[in-house]
């Protein structure tokens, strides 16, 4: 059973029939065709305003280019220490936005604290031609620990950024998960406060692999259409992308997805709280528990045949792991089923 994460399970019925649709006839290339703009439409729509929208396919690409659209080359990107910008994307958003630097800040289960984003501008002084120029803000939404901004502290961040002239990015490769467990729109979490430039995640919920940039400022989107392209993610065939966010959106799909993720979670979370067996590391507000578990039950769950990362080197909020204890990390899916967690808990109960 895999509680590795999100993506190591396929694709949902609705987005796999869409694809198998999409795939009679023919039609306009490189997005030109008539699904890609039904889902740019259909963005419109979900934002409540006029947006631009670029897909691609990884998670990865979707960072880099909304990145390489707001920061210039002498730039500085401003990220969690632990953002997957930062830790997981092989220096991707420095390649592609020419050579930016990141400057890495610290707060609480992956969470940027106002204090050290106001500490880290404080050192870079705007005009001085020796120091990178701060130019964009970064946000893991939900966070690298599973833990999510509210619109208030978007608001906060992004505040202190604008007042530099920076641009905030949201990395959303869990944003389905965040809007589910926020309970509020996505424009009130994204644009309405403050976010310039969105990755809008499908791939880890539900679809084969597909995620959407969506760029507020109109200003920035023709630079997006080039960087796109420069960067190799024009795809020929772009229908194949649109019709998987096509059918992700149609009806609430993605949300529905995301809910039962999150549900899973919360069931897996409270199995844990309940057992005495092991503490969680931080509140459960999306798709991903991290429980320290005593390292006899971690043997126990991997001689079980559970399949779940070790998260080494992140300190829980309550700062202490003992030598005989281990932090993992669980992740549940649009596909996760209920009889599974059911099964990691018996296990974890067990002795
Ligand atoms: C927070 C976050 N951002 C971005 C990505 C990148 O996605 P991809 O693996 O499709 O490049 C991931 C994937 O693990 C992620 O967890």
């Amino acid at each position: 059973v895999n509680f590795a994460s999100d993506n190591a399970y396929g694709v949902s019925a609705p987005i796999l029939d869409a694809i198998t649709r999409a795939n009679e006839g023919a039609a306009r290339a490189y997005g030109a065709d008539e699904i890609t703009k039904r889902v740019e439409a259909g963005f419109a729509a979900l934002f409540e305003r006029e947006v631009g929208v670029f897909l691609v396919a990884t998670g990865t690409a979707a960072n880099a280019l909304a990145l390489s659209a707001v920061t210039p080359p002498y730039g500085a990107v401003l990220c969690h220490e632990e953002a997957h910008i930062n830790v997981d994307e092989c220096g991707a958003p420095e390649f592609f936005t020419g050579g930016a630097k990141l400057v890495t800040l610290h707060g609480e289960g992956a969470k940027i604290a106002p204090e050290s984003l106001t500490a880290a501008l404080d050192g870079l002084t705007p005009g001085n031609p020796h120091q990178v120029q701060a130019a964009a803000l970064s946000l893991s939404q939900a966070s690298e620990c599973g833990l999510v901004y509210s619109p208030q502290e978007v608001r906060a961040l992004a505040g202190i950024a604008h007042a530099r002239g920076m641009a905030v990015h949201m990395d959303g490769a869990r944003f389905a998960n965040a809007v589910a467990g926020l309970g509020v729109s996505p424009a009130e979490i994204t644009w309405r406060a403050g976010v310039d430039v969105l990755g809008f995640g499908a791939t880890k919920n539900g679809a084969l692999a597909a995620e959407a940039v969506i760029v507020f400022d109109k200003a920035r989107a023709e630079e997006l259409m080039f960087r796109r392209k420069r960067g190799g993610h024009l795809w020929s065939k772009g229908r194949f992308l649109a019709a998987q966010i096509e059918a992700h959106l149609q009806d609430g799909h993605w949300l529905d997805c995301a809910r039962h993720a999150n549900a899973m979670a919360q069931t897996l979370a409270d199995g844990i709280r309940r057992s005495n067996v092991a503490r969680l590391a931080w509140p459960v507000q999306a798709n991903e528990v991290f429980p320290i578990l005593p390292r006899t039950v971690h043997e126990r769950l991997q001689a079980e045949g559970f399949v779940y990362y070790e998260w080494p080197g992140t300190q829980p909020a309550d700062g202490k792991i003992g030598p005989d204890e281990v932090m993992v990390r669980f992740v549940t899916s649009f596909a996760t089923r209920e009889a599974d967690v059911e099964r990691l808990l018996r296990t974890l109960r067990a002795g």
